[in-house]
């Protein structure tokens, strides 16, 4: 199977993006076609590296490592503090790159890692997880949580180029390879009807295991995404999209306590309540939505969650995507195209609110 190439024009330069199975041999090639010419150091996923390293030895024999947790629990500035020691320990220099080596966790840490250190270094993301190579490894957002709110601490720091090997996600379990499915469901009932069918043809029988299947989703995802990132880096507009799902789903996700529930079933479970909403607004018809839950389904994620839905209420009013008094929200037109609104009124919320959480 040959591999998938685009490219992202932000941050001043032109991001490769590469996607496939056996990508990661190519990233020498691809930093040197970049003119790289300092030295690697890898941070990976302690879980990812001990399942991989023989691959990443192939690519990178004698590059430094650094095994970090990939629990979102560490994803803190605490935990990107031990990375700096570490690169500090071993003389790492402006040249040089952090490659990080994992899930959207490792890549949004190392990210920031990459943005801070010596005022900005080189970053190579390899994502090792589904969602973190159609997502969090594409479009240059990095960061930590805070006590007070997840991605509250961050940057935006684009990366020298990204490799989504799809032979990696093979080891993934069925219910992580499931939670990145969400985010492809995510892109595709937002900005990409094509997709949406692609997905619903394939989703019955989708797994890690089936690269095959999954590396032209992957692709095309990680495409569409860099299409968004590109007309809006710093999301004042169109990038806003990719957070269909996300406003009650990072209230959902805090609520539930970091690690409860995975990031991309809490999206699942807000794009229900997103598609709620944009019902009871008049902008969605009932087959859409329908499509919609199907797909979930199909694809073994939840659609609702024991929560309580005063305290998630409670929890949308830090949402990051709150402008000014009013509350934003990404509600889908029809199935591959969405809008942003502003206009919903709080009863609509409490309502989609309540429909989406069991106590
Ligand atoms: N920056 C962005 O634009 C962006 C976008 C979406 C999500 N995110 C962030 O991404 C994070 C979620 O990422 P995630 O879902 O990848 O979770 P994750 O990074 O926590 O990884 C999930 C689990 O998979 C394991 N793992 C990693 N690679 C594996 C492999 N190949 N085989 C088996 N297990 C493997 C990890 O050890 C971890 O336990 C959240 O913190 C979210 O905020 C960021
Ligand atoms: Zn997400």
């Amino acid at each position: 199977m040959t591999l998938a190439t685009h490219s992202l024009r932000a941050g001043g330069r032109e991001v490769p993006l590469l996607a496939g199975p056996g990508a990661l041999a190519e990233l020498p090639r691809v930093l040197s076609g970049a003119g790289f010419e300092g030295r690697v150091f890898v941070i990976a996923d302690e879980f990812a590296l001990g399942l991989h390293r023989s691959t990443l030895d192939q690519v990178l024999a004698g590059a430094p490592v650094l095994p970090v947790s990939g629990l979102e629990a560490d994803k803190t500035l605490e935990s990107v503090s031990r990375v700096w020691d570490w690169l500090i320990d071993n003389g790492a220099q402006r040249r040089d790159a952090l490659l990080a080596f994992g899930g959207g966790v490792v890549c949004d840490l190392v990210g920031f890692a990459a943005a801070s250190y010596l005022r900005g270094v080189g970053l190579v993301n390899v994502p090792t997880t589904l969602l973190a190579q159609v997502d969090a490894s594409v479009g240059g957002k990095t960061g930590v949580n805070h006590a007070r709110g997840k991605n509250l601490i961050g940057a935006f720091y684009q990366p020298l180029c990204v490799v989504a090997d799809t032979s990696l996600l093979a080891t993934l379990s069925p219910r992580a390879f499931a939670a990145g499915m969400a985010e492809v469901a995510k892109i595709a009932m937002i900005l990409d009807a094509g997709l949406f069918e692609r997905v619903e043809r394939a989703a019955a029988g989708l797994g890690p295991r089936e690269a095959d299947e999954v590396a032209p989703l992957v692709a095309r995802s990680i495409e569409v995404k860099a299409e968004i990132v590109e007309r809006d880096e710093r999301e004042s507009g169109d990038r806003m999209l990719l957070n269909y799902g996300h406003t009650i789903g990072h209230a959902l996700e805090a609520g539930a306590g970091y690690g409860t529930l995975l990031h991309g079933e809490a999206v699942s479970v807000g794009m229900q309540a997103a598609a709620r909403i944009a019902a009871r607004m008049g902008m969605l018809d009932s087959e859409s939505v329908a499509r919609q839950t199907a797909l979930l389904t199909a694809l073994g994620l939840p659609l609702n969650w024991s929560a309580d839905s005063d305290e998630i209420l409670g929890r949308l009013s830090l949402d990051k995507k709150r402008a000014g008094s009013r509350q934003r929200w990404i509600l889908a037109e029809r199935v591959g195209s969405g809008r942003i609104r502003d206009d919903v009124p709080a009863e609509v919320v409490v309502e989609a609110v309540s429909s989406i959480t069991l106590r």
